[in-house]
């Protein structure tokens, strides 16, 4: 994507003889969720805004410069994240998936405040990345697409790209030098509300003549969106039934020619396999929020994603986890010291980025031997990057991460976690994962799933 990569590409094209180099990187950036209204002189139970002079009773606590688990992004968090992403790679970089949910859920900003955020954010993103191109993706609290929002990202989208984009909010990105094809999809068409929407029939029409040209082509397809197909207990979403089973079934039909999902929304980092009759298929690879998140099962640090992948063919060797371990950030006053959390093939021993390696990745969450917990731990660790809780992730809750992975039909997702909790409540009780308890009632959910 870069001007480099062009006159490179011309080069190789003339000399016939120059074999284009293969590694390349892309960023995965998602939930900003950019609150104006942040201030370290806020009160956590209005969202870390100034309170009103009635309602300032001394009852908050003094914020950090960085942000609040409780709360939504401050600027200086995304600035720091902003900072620290151009440090990293930056020749190498190829583009960046930027996977929506811009502006604070709870920003009460009118349309024009929330345009002038979204502006605010773009800009910084283009002083970051000046030579690379980013790919804005929409979310659930973005709004909806618009000739405005379209003219905002001009400098980024193609002119093909643009008007599908300012129509439907979907668009694709064919790679002149490459085999590689960028879909990136409106998700907020899949919704309950909008999935027999005009817009939504559309959207799926050009989905799957997308999908054909790129197998007729030869071309290898990266699908990107917010919402991740599937259902997961942090952040229950209201994609209907029916266009999640008929994303899966797309993904199904396509699978060869699809090297890779890439979502956000979740605010966790985890991961989701399709199979088709048992067989591991394709992958979706879900990045955590740039936003730090509470939750009542399990809040996590903000994170930053680099993908390792072959430019070529669109094969996607590893990625780097960066976060910041918030709390330490604020204590330091000064400085947000962005760091690397860890690679995907080395964290997990994976020796390739696969729908089987990750299959069997799935797998050993499943079964519990001591070595599995082990496993589980790392990946809870990873899901809520590197938030340091009292874990209170039980057997039902470690089993409901195992379906969320693995049964992305609605319907097949609500019967495993039922099975799981029948399986605990058989075993009478349904311990703490830290204790050694735990050890037993997962070797015992392992032996039912085996029996069913
Ligand atoms: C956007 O940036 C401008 C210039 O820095 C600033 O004045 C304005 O308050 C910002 N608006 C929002 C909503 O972030
Ligand atoms: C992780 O991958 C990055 C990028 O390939 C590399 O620079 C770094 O050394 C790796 N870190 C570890 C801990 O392997």
């Amino acid at each position: 994507m870069e001007i480099a990569n062009l006159v490179l590409t011309l080069i190789c094209v003339i000399s016939f003889t120059c074999t284009h180099a293969k590694i390349g990187y892309f960023w995965h950036i998602t939930d900003f969720h950019y609150d104006p209204l942040y201030t370290p002189q806020g009160d956590t139970r209005r969202h870390c805004r100034r309170a009103d002079e009635r309602g300032s009773s001394g009852h908050h606590r003094a914020l950090g410069r960085f942000g609040d688990y409780s709360c939504d992004s401050s600027l200086e968090l995304i600035e720091s994240a902003a900072r620290y992403m151009r440090t990293r790679h930056s020749e190498n970089v190829e583009f960046v998936l930027w996977t929506g949910d811009i502006i604070a859920a709870t920003y009460t900003g009118n349309e024009d405040t929330k345009y002038q955020a979204i502006r605010n954010m773009t800009e910084l993103l283009s002083q970051t990345f000046s030579s690379h191109f980013v790919f804005p993706v929409l979310g659930h609290l973005d709004p909806a697409p618009s000739a405005s929002l379209t003219n905002l990202w001009m400098h980024w989208l193609p002119l093909e790209a643009m008007q599908t984009f300012q129509n439907g909010g979907y668009y694709t990105i064919e790679q002149s030098y490459s085999k590689l094809r960028i879909v990136v999809l409106n998700t907020n068409l899949f919704s309950a509300r909008e999935s027999s929407s005009p817009p939504a029939k559309r959207q799926w029409d050009w989905l799957d003549g997308e999908l054909e040209k790129a197998t007729n082509n030869k071309d290898m397809v990266y699908i990107v969106g917010h919402a991740a197909p599937g259902s997961d207990s942090r952040y229950p979403y209201d994609t209907s039934p029916d266009a999640n089973a008929k994303y899966l079934r797309t993904v199904r039909r396509h699978a060869r020619i699809i090297a890779g999902q890439f979502f956000g929304h979740l605010h966790a980092d985890t991961f989701r396999v399709i199979y088709d009759n048992d067989r591991p298929v394709s992958w979706a690879l879900l990045a955590p929020s740039v936003s730090p998140h509470r939750d009542p099962g399990g809040s996590s640090n903000p994170g930053l994603r680099l993908y390792k992948f072959d430019t070529n063919n669109g094969k996607v060797l590893d990625y780097t986890q960066y976060y910041l371990d918030l709390a330490a950030a604020n204590r330091n006053a000064g400085a947000a010291e962005w760091t690397a959390e860890y690679n995907l093939t080395q964290y997990y021993g994976l020796h390739e980025v696969s729908a089987v390696s990750l299959h069997n990745l799935a797998d050993k969450l499943r079964i519990g031997t001591p070595h599995e917990t082990n496993v589980f731990y790392k990946y809870l660790r990873a899901y809520n990057v590197r938030y340091e809780s009292s874990d209170n992730c039980d057997g039902a809750c470690a089993h409901q991460h195992f379906c969320a992975i693995t049964c992305l039909e609605h319907l097949a997702y609500r019967q495993c976690v039922e099975a799981a909790a029948s399986a605990l409540a058989a075993a009478g009780e349904s311990a703490p994962l830290v204790a050694p308890l735990v050890n037993v009632l997962l070797t015992l959910m392992g032996l039912v799933f085996l029996v069913v």
